[in-house]
């Protein structure tokens, strides 16, 4: 923008140092957020020199978040998320435990308390459209050590790249679970090979997305939330090497060392495969690494 006239730009500078002297009583972490939030905001107004209908556009943008926000629809996860401020926090939280496997956002589609199945569950149900995936995985703390007994949800969309919650005619969990590890660390479930879909674009978000020339899409991932006791619960996402979007993803949720081949196999299925798997099947193999809580 152009220099602000002197004069104005000292009112605005005696109006930030008002504002931000408002909170000098608050608590002292509630004072530091606060009080950086005013300043980047009124920082903000100042640098793109806001006119009055862009903020009141703004208004209602955040307006229209809230009415299209319902139990299933988290429309200000999503701003979050295309704004990149989830995969910072995210950055941000995984620096603390740079040992174990880098987290990823948790996303909008996490349904607490998913149904508890036994190892070698087909989590699609037996009869989804999809590739059939067998994922064997493992979990250890960051010196290579298995994790009994840790609960490990898994969720993940459809082939058309649906979550379940998104499907009104979709009754109960389909594509979510929860195991156990054994004794080794070890659990192993069948699922479908993920395929890349689009946030929900129906809304304000996808409204920005096309105004800004941004495409929806997510590149193909399954979610995991792995919490042991005294280790640190990761969320995470692994994503199919080779899949599409990943140097694009709409969220910046891809991290290198969680891309991982979800390669056609030739052999027969393993013994228990759901029977479709006898006409072409996928093996996913991963450790994760959960660090250990702080003393
Ligand atoms: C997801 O991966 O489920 C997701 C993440 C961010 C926004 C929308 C969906
Ligand atoms: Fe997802």
């Amino acid at each position: 923008m152009s220099q602000l006239d002197p004069e104005v730009a000292a009112a605005t500078d005696a109006l930030t140092a008002e504002v931000l002297a408002s909170f000098d009583q608050a608590p002292e972490r509630l004072r530091t957020l606060t009080q950086a939030l005013v300043r980047h905001l009124h920082d903000f107004v100042r640098e793109t020199d806001l006119s009055e209908a862009e903020w009141r556009f703004a208004i209602d943008f955040l307006t229209r978040a809230g009415h299209i926000t319902t139990d299933t629809r988290q429309e200000f996860i999503l701003l979050s998320d295309t704004l990149g401020v989830s995969s910072l926090v995210d950055i941000l939280t995984n620096s603390r435990t740079p040992d174990s496997t880098p987290s990823a956002v948790l996303g909008p589609f996490y349904v607490a308390g998913p149904p508890e199945v036994p190892h070698g569950t087909d989590v699609s149900g037996g009869d989804l459209p999809g590739e059939p995936t067998h994922a064997d995985i493992t979990v250890t703390d960051t010196e290579g050590r298995p994790v009994a007994g840790a609960v490990v949800d898994v969720w993940q969309a459809n082939e058309d790249g649906f979550y379940d919650v998104q499907l009104p005619e979709v009754e109960g969990p389909v594509l979510r679970a929860r195991l156990h590890t054994d004794d080794q660390g070890h659990l192993d479930f069948w699922t479908i090979l993920p395929a890349p879909y689009p946030i929900p674009d129906d809304g304000p978000v996808g409204q920005m997305l096309a105004a800004t020339g941004r495409h929806p899409m997510r590149a193909p991932h399954v979610h995991f939330m792995i919490a042991a006791p005294g280790r640190h619960t990761l969320v995470t996402q692994l994503f199919v090497e080779g899949g599409e979007h990943l140097d694009s993803d709409t969220v910046f949720g891809v991290k290198a060392p969680i891309i991982v081949p979800f390669p056609v196999q030739d052999g027969p299925p393993p013994e228990g495969a759901p029977t479709r798997a006898a006409d072409g099947w996928r093996r996913l193999v991963f450790t994760f690494q959960l660090a250990g809580e702080p003393a």
